[in-house]
């Protein structure tokens, strides 16, 4: 059985930081996706595709702009319910929030009711993959995975991994981080959609041991992801310095335990050395850019043009609930913003490219998710380009396919996802709900 689905499209032809970003996508005013068991078998004109699959069942998207669903490559999930917490920076922020909310994830019930309405509200706002901290219980990470899995959603997850600097109960130890790790990752690297991450939650709160540990459980098991945080403020950069003064720089307390490599995803990075640039470009790891946290925690100016002009691989990310939305859209909004303030319009091809494309590559996960090439899964998101009076008052006037799509970006939330497909099967409210497990 084939499924059409007919919309708008713009395809990713080239990296759009190059030269000219808006001749990095094809735009198809009329086009269609073709769907069979859940893949993209086909992209191109809608009459071509319908002649080609005379007998397919299409559902027509009319306007909307078909693409690659959104790819958040990182966010906390045991956040969701302390999202938009007033008043605090990212130590007190984590003291007084964050470690009493990730605390009641002892409880695996409420793990999974976390979980399930995690994904069902990225669902919402366009995110058909996410890469997720979750808390130092094992339970926490079945319950995000399971959750996933009855969504068919691929996901990245790992057991946070804290043995210092974080209450007692929100502590593990090096060898128990170690195990549990390697016990979650057997469990539910590969499985189905899944993949693992080892993650430490940062340097201030591992011990050197622990991060030793972590690096060899990484170096035994090369084709995981690793997560964690990198340079994300200034007194936290201070606050490293003194707990490894025999480290050259933040970046070296995870490189010399084995923790830097192309697989690794580093967030925010925003206070950076020379020397941590180089490792981090010759490396081929990722720099996740978490532009509403960066504004929300007042965690500083992510220089992503610059970033990107030196070779960085980079990603673009939501980091509820330190950022402030769970929109993909907001996250590009904020990213343009601070692009601005960094001195650089960022293109809405960028923009778009490092919320789909570029995350999906940092999550080295480019020829599953993140793009509209056949062979990929089927994960889709419908865009109304005129989802409210003020964003279609706009549109109206574009003169070209960036242009129509700009207001969306920087005013769009979860009222212009027209339609959600995860696999082929379709999740959003215009569509019959689909079964679940839990
Ligand atoms: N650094 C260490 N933990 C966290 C976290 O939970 N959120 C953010 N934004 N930064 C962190
Ligand atoms: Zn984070």
């Amino acid at each position: 059985m084939t499924d059409l689905i007919l919309g708008q499209l713009l395809i990713f032809e080239d990296d759009p930081f190059g030269p000219e970003p808006w001749a990095a996508a094809r735009h198809v005013r009329r086009g269609a996706i073709a769907v069979e068991a859940g893949r993209i078998v086909q992209t191109g004109d809608a009459d071509a595709l319908r002649a080609a699959h005379p007998r397919a069942r299409c559902t027509d998207m009319g306007a909307a702009l078909l693409l690659p669903g959104f790819v958040d490559a990182h966010m906390h999930y045991p956040q969701t319910a302390m999202i938009a917490s007033w008043g605090k920076r990212l130590i007190d922020w984590l003291e007084t929030y964050t470690f009493p909310e990730e605390a009641k994830f002892a409880d695996p019930a409420y793990a999974a009711e976390i979980a399930g309405r995690t994904l069902d509200l990225a669902l919402a706002h366009g995110t058909t993959s996410l890469t997720s901290f979750c808390t130092i219980h094992p339970a926490s990470v079945d319950a995000f995975f399971e959750a996933a899995e009855a969504r068919g959603m691929a996901v990245v997850a790992g057991k946070t991994c804290m043995d210092r600097n974080a209450p007692e109960t929100l502590r593990d130890s090096a060898q128990s981080a170690y195990d549990d790790s390697l016990a979650l990752l057997m469990r539910w690297h590969g499985k189905g959609r899944a993949r693992y991450a080892i993650t430490p939650r940062f340097s201030p709160t591992s011990s050197g041991a622990q991060l030793e540990a972590l690096g060899a459980l990484w170096a035994a098991h090369t084709d995981c992801l690793m997560q964690t945080h990198l340079s994300e403020q200034v007194d936290e950069v201070a606050w490293v310095r003194q707990l490894y003064p025999e480290a050259r720089d933040y970046l070296d307390t995870y490189e010399m335990h084995g923790l830097l490599g192309a697989n690794g995803l580093y967030g925010h990075a925003i206070h950076l050395e020379p020397r941590e640039r180089d490792r981090l470009r010759e490396t081929g790891a990722a720099l996740v850019h978490c532009p509403t946290s960066n504004t929300f925690i007042g965690s500083g100016i992510f220089d992503l043009a610059a970033r990107a002009r030196e070779g960085q691989r980079l990603a673009l990310a939501t980091d509820t609930g330190g950022g402030s939305s769970f929109s993909m859209l907001r996250s590009m909004a904020a990213a343009y913003e601070i692009g601005q303030l960094a001195g650089t319009a960022l293109h809405p091809a960028q923009l778009l490219w490092l919320a789909t494309e570029g995350s999906a590559r940092a999550l080295r996960a480019e020829a599953e998710i993140g793009t509209l090439a056949a062979g990929s899964m089927a994960d889709i998101v419908a865009l109304d380009l005129a989802s409210t009076p003020a964003i279609a008052q706009r549109a109206r006037r574009a003169e070209d396919p960036w242009e129509a799509l700009f207001p969306t970006i920087m005013m769009g939330d979860d009222r212009a996802i027209a339609g959600v497909w995860v696999g082929g099967t379709r999740h959003d409210a215009g569509a019959a709900a689909p079964d679940r497990k839990t």
